[in-house]
């Protein structure tokens, strides 16, 4: 049976306070719902490995792949709209595109990320001109001429009139996570128009916090330890859930994931913005247990662009 969450934070904080003395294992070495996808090393199109059904099932989950048809999505056929998706996975996350399963891309692949696709309705929001300018060194600048650039997927933003936004948690939420979170939206709130406040208990927030696992009856459910960590909708839904099977921590701690960091990334999306193909930029989407991330220069000027300047852009 699952810890409730107040144990899974009490356990937490023993394990902070020990934090020095405890050795970090590896978190390679816990098991992961990605983990199918080592065993997929070498894999290309031709073909018909046990579990490649999953790997395309990943891939539809982050946005990378829409069969048509139901029998393809479901078989182990590695096909061309696998091996297409697959090159398009490759080019975001910086790794040669193959279109094989190489030991770089498992390695992607496997690592613990926001449940948020990376492409939304058609639109991949890590191939944005500012993610290619910032990554035009001459080895990655060939890689990064094929996508079509559409602004942003379906203008989902909060209206111009809602600048001053409130937010809340729901009630399961452990104490320790909201000072975390707090501290996100402060930063946020520096760094945008935007301003957040906590919602009065008689309020209804524009925004909701809180931790759920497994299916949460929202259509996007959470897959145990590892796997996806965190999940938010965007404007003007509001919501933004923790799988609270995961370890969190409020101070950096490895093995467990930083609360702040990840309300941080979350936020993003609940301000509208979508994942960022720069590593150090708070959207990337996938993030090691025990890291910790900050705004970075990346995500203030996307969300310049994409959250302030509505009028303003006309590129296509
Ligand atoms: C993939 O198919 C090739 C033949 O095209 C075969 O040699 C190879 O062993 C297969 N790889 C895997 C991982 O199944
Ligand atoms: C789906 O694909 C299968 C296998 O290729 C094929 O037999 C079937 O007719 C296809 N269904 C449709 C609706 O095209
Ligand atoms: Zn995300
Ligand atoms: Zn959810």
């Amino acid at each position: 049976m699952a810890l409730k969450p107040l144990h899974f934070f009490s356990l937490v904080f023993i394990l902070s306070s020990v934090a020095n003395a405890k050795r970090q294992m590896p978190s390679d070495q816990k098991p992961s719902p990605f983990d199918f996808i080592k065993h997929l090393e070498g894999c290309h199109k031709g073909n018909k490995t046990k579990d490649i059904h999953h790997l395309k099932h990943y891939l539809h989950q982050f946005g990378y792949l829409d069969y048509p048809n139901q029998t393809h999505a479901n078989n182990n056929d590695f096909d061309d709209l696998l091996e297409s998706a697959l090159k398009t996975y490759q080019l975001n996350y910086h790794i040669k595109p193959t279109g094989t399963v190489d030991a770089e891309t498992i390695a992607k692949m496997v690592t613990p990320r926001c449940g948020n696709p990376d492409i939304v309705r058609g639109t991949n929001t890590m191939r944005s001109k500012s993610n290619k300018r910032q990554n035009s060194s001459p080895s990655t600048t060939s890689i990064h001429t094929v996508s079509h650039y559409s602004f942003f997927p379906g203008k989902q933003r909060w209206s111009p009139s809602k600048t001053h936004l409130t937010y809340g948690f729901e009630p399961n939420t452990p104490t320790a996570a909201i000072d975390p979170v707090v501290r996100a939206f402060a930063k946020w709130d520096s760094a945008t128009h935007f301003t957040f406040s906590r919602a009065q208990n008689n309020q209804k927030p524009n925004m909701v916090i809180g931790f759920h696992r497994r299916d949460h009856r929202d259509g996007y459910p959470f897959d145990g330890p590892g796997g996806t960590i965190a999940h938010a909708f965007a404007p003007e839904d509001g919501r933004f859930h923790y799988d609270s099977e995961e370890t969190w921590s409020v101070a950096p701690v490895g093995n467990t994931f930083h609360l702040e960091t990840v309300a941080l990334h979350e936020i993003g999306h609940l301000l509208g913005l979508g994942h960022s193909s720069i590593a150090d930029a708070i959207m990337f989407p996938s993030i090691q247990s025990g890291a910790t991330k900050n705004l970075h220069a990346d995500d203030i000027q996307e969300s310049e662009l994409y959250i302030m300047s509505e009028n303003q852009h006309t590129d296509t």
